[in-house]
Formats: C-alpha cells, structure tokens, sequence
C-alpha cells in the first residue's frame, strides 16, 4: 500500500471546518489555514492556497456544505444555496473537477432539501474527498504496472498529494513505481520541471517528494530537451485539468511543449487522472477556456520585478496537448491509449 506523509486538508472536528495547507507558503513555511465561509473557500481557490484540478473540487464540495448550514431553515434556501455555487464557479475557469464537484454537490442538495439538518451534504463532501483518493490509489497502481521498470521519470507542475484528496495523480503513480522499487532494493528518479511562472514544480513538488523521501532534481523547464537528448528521461508522467471527448489534454502550461519534446523523442508521454477530469461534454481540447492570469505572477518572482517595469505580458495558465501525442491517460479504471483511438 503506497503512503504520503503529504495532505493538503484536513476536517477539524471541534470548529467543524475544512482547514487547508497554505501552497503559497510552501516550501518555507508549513501552515493550515481554516476555511470557514463560502467566501473564505473562494478566494483560497482564486488566490491559489488551494489549487489542483481534483483539490479545487473537494474544497468547492465543502463550500456548498457551508453554505447549506448557513441557510438550511431559511424557506428560499436552494436559491441562496444556488448564488453561492455561482459564486463558487466563477472562481477558476479550466479544470472541470469544479463544476463536476459543485453539480454534485446541488444533486445531493435537491435530494434532501426536505431533510432535518444538512448533515447529507456533509456526508457528500467527505464522500468526494474520499473517492478521490481511492481513485488515486487505483491509478497510482495501475500507472505503476504499465511503467514500473523505467529509472528516470519528468514530471511537470503539481500533481501530487496537495492537488488531490491524497497522494496525487502522477505523483501517485511515482510514488507507486517508487515503492515497488525500494521494495526490491533500487530506487526511482524524478526530474521536476520548475514550471514558470508559478513554481509549483519548484515550490511544491520538489517540497512533496523530498517529504516522501522520493530522489529527485530540480530543473528550469527549458532543460528538458537537452536531458532527453542524453537518454535521461524514460517517461514523463504529468496530470490533467480536463479531458475532452477525444482525449485531448488541458494541463498546466508547458505540457503541450513537452508532448512535443517527448515524441520527437520517443518517449512515452502519459496523463494521470480520476474519472472527476474528464468531461465528455466537449468534444475536442479546443474548445477548453484556458486561464489567463494575472500579468503579476510572470513579471514578479517572490516580490521582485524580474522584467522592465510595464512590459506587454501574457499568462495563459494552461495548455492543451492533442491525443495523438499521448502515450496513455492512467486512471482508475486502467490505461486508456488516445493515440491508439
Ligand atoms: O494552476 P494549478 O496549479 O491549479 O494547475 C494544476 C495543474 O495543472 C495540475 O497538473 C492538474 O490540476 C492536475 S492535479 C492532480
């Protein structure tokens, strides 16, 4: 059974509240915040506290729980309980674990508007939480029997224990392959894209496979084609945002950029994702909104201007990756091979 000494949440159950790690903290300070109001929930997901397709998701699930609570016994409840989920969606706009989470939520919300106290929506929260990590779990295996052998994996962005309900996607995975690995007395390399401008490969993955004791280097994102070059790269596993019909890819930005890297490589490229990733609604990646941010994050590194003072800036936040340059998308359920569909 794989672990992770990482969480990003966890329930409080004197203050009744979900408190989060603070990932904007990370790697130098580390703190749990309490999230006790739609509101609070909200602006952790904007302001990026919380951030990761499936960890945004579970945060959002509780929201919806605070704000049942706050209206149960009025009479026009779902209408005020309805404004917070809009409040809720308008927070990021690309990874669909949102608003697949936040229409959850409302099924449960309808199904019991009749129902003495709230304590259903609660339920389905941790209900969300809990899935989610299974599936990690499941993936994480089935990630581990497809690449088990490899000794050096890349891996971009943050798509571990604190995006997640619990050890991560294709952090999950190498955490698999790492444990079959030291079980066996060898061990698993990983190569961690920083991923500029918002670090979180530097700040958050390196901190989250060092905690797990997993080996692994730092590099800037423009050092990967040249470690490919030299035969040090096996495979790259990365997560997902949302996945449209036909399999392409909407993932932090940069993905798209190793895709290419990868198969001119020939180096198998995988997705890690929960089922909660994939949005059959669309049918191709183009028609994903990416983020755009805020010019902010790119011009300014921990408060200092790296950039001349009003320079024209753009800061998509993410990419889309077509499926005929994916390898496999892992999940739960097994690998799925979009450039096979
Ligand atoms: O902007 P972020 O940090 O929320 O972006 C996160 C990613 O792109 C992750 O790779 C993705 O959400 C998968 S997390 C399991």
């Amino acid at each position: 059974m794989i672990h992770s000494n990482v969480h990003a949440f966890q329930w409080n159950a004197d203050t009744q509240c979900l408190e989060v790690i603070d990932q904007l903290a990370l790697p130098d300070i580390e703190r749990f915040v309490s999230l006790k109001t739609v509101a609070d929930v909200a602006d952790a997901i904007t302001g990026m506290l919380v951030r990761g397709a499936p960890a945004i998701g579970i945060v959002a699930a509780y929201g919806i729980y605070y704000s049942a609570r706050k209206y149960w016994d009025e009479p026009n409840k779902l209408e005020l309980i309805q404004r917070d989920k809009n409040t809720l969606a308008e927070t990021r706009p690309t990874a669909v674990n949102l608003f697949w989470a936040l229409e959850r939520m409302m099924h449960c919300v309808n199904a019991h508007i009749a129902d003495r106290t709230p304590d259903a929506i609660l339920a389905e929260a941790k209900n969300i939480w809990d899935e989610d990590l299974a599936m990690n779990l499941a993936l994480s295996e089935h990630g581990a029997d497809e690449i088990g052998n490899v000794r050096n994996i890349l891996t971009h962005c943050n798509a571990g224990a604190l995006a997640t309900g619990g050890l991560g996607t294709a952090l999950g995975v190498i955490r698999a392959i790492d444990a079959r690995k030291k079980a066996k007395g060898e061990s698993l390399h990983v190569w961690v894209d920083e991923t500029r401008p918002y670090l979180q490969g530097a700040r958050l993955t390196s901190w989250e496979l060092m905690k797990d004791d997993i080996d692994c280097t730092l590099i800037t994102d423009n050092m990967s084609a040249y470690l490919m070059k030299q035969g040090l790269v096996d495979a790259i596993v990365l997560g997902a945002d949302r996945i449209a019909a036909n399999y392409d890819v909407a993932n932090k930005i940069g993905t798209y950029a190793l895709a290419i890297l990868a198969n001119y490589h020939h180096i198998p490229f995988y997705s890690a994702a929960p089922t909660s990733t994939f949005d059959p609604s669309i049918q191709t990646g183009n028609d994903i909104v990416i983020e755009e941010r805020s010019d902010r994050e790119v011009v300014f590194v921990k408060g200092n201007r790296i950039a001349p003072e009003n320079v024209k800036v753009r800061h998509p936040a993410f990419d889309v990756t077509p499926h005929e340059l994916i390898t496999g998308i892992i999940t739960p359920n097994g690998v799925i091979r979009p450039n096979q569909a």
